[in-house]
């Protein structure tokens, strides 16, 4: 278990579309997932793609405990979420701020769908299959963007909702993605 190094925006690597995962429970795919794991936990992140860590595998983790610095998000389950696929259920979206490991130090006003059904793999190969909301459903579509190249600021409406967290939220403790 190690922690990686995250590229940040600007690296060519963050915009490669990765391609999907041939097999899952093997020693390789498990330590590579370890990594991650490690590499988020050190950071706080919500998330983390294997693209942010120059690995083009559509292969994502997130979770989110319930933390002060996140004060307005329920707890996300921690999630290995292999080779997804994303359906919105409904229409309906809501603009929520988001940061990323790969921008460090920003924060940005983001639409996504509110409620999401999304599929995929374990790391033992074994179904996911779940009906999402609010936070959870953002989280997955932030993070399922890095496997297609898309970073969070392409999805921004008005860029004058983009900025430094400092500037944003003066004086408030928050995470970095
Ligand atoms: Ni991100």
């Amino acid at each position: 278990m190690a922690i990686r190094a995250v590229l940040r925006m600007g690296d060519p690597r963050l915009l490669e579309p990765a391609r999907p995962v041939a097999r899952c429970d093997t020693p390789e795919l498990h330590e590579l997932i370890a990594d991650m794991r490690d590499t988020m936990a050190a950071l706080n992140g919500a998330g983390l793609a294997a693209p942010q860590i120059g690995v083009g595998l559509q292969l994502v983790i997130f979770g989110v405990d319930h933390n002060p610095r996140y004060p307005e998000a329920e707890p996300v389950p921690y999630t290995v979420l292999i080779n997804p696929i994303l359906t919105p259920i409904g229409e309906e979206t809501e603009d929520g701020w988001e940061g990323c490991l790969s921008l460090p130090g920003m924060r940005g006003l983001v639409p996504r769908y509110r409620n999401l059904r999304y599929r995929g793999l374990d790391p033992h190969g074994d179904a996911i299959d779940r009906a999402v909301s609010g936070f959870h459903s953002r989280v997955v579509q932030h993070e399922c963007d890095h496997l297609t190249g898309i970073l969070y600021p392409m999805r921004i409406r008005d860029l004058r909702d983009f900025g430094f967290v400092e500037e944003l939220f003066p004086g408030q403790d928050v995470a970095d993605d």
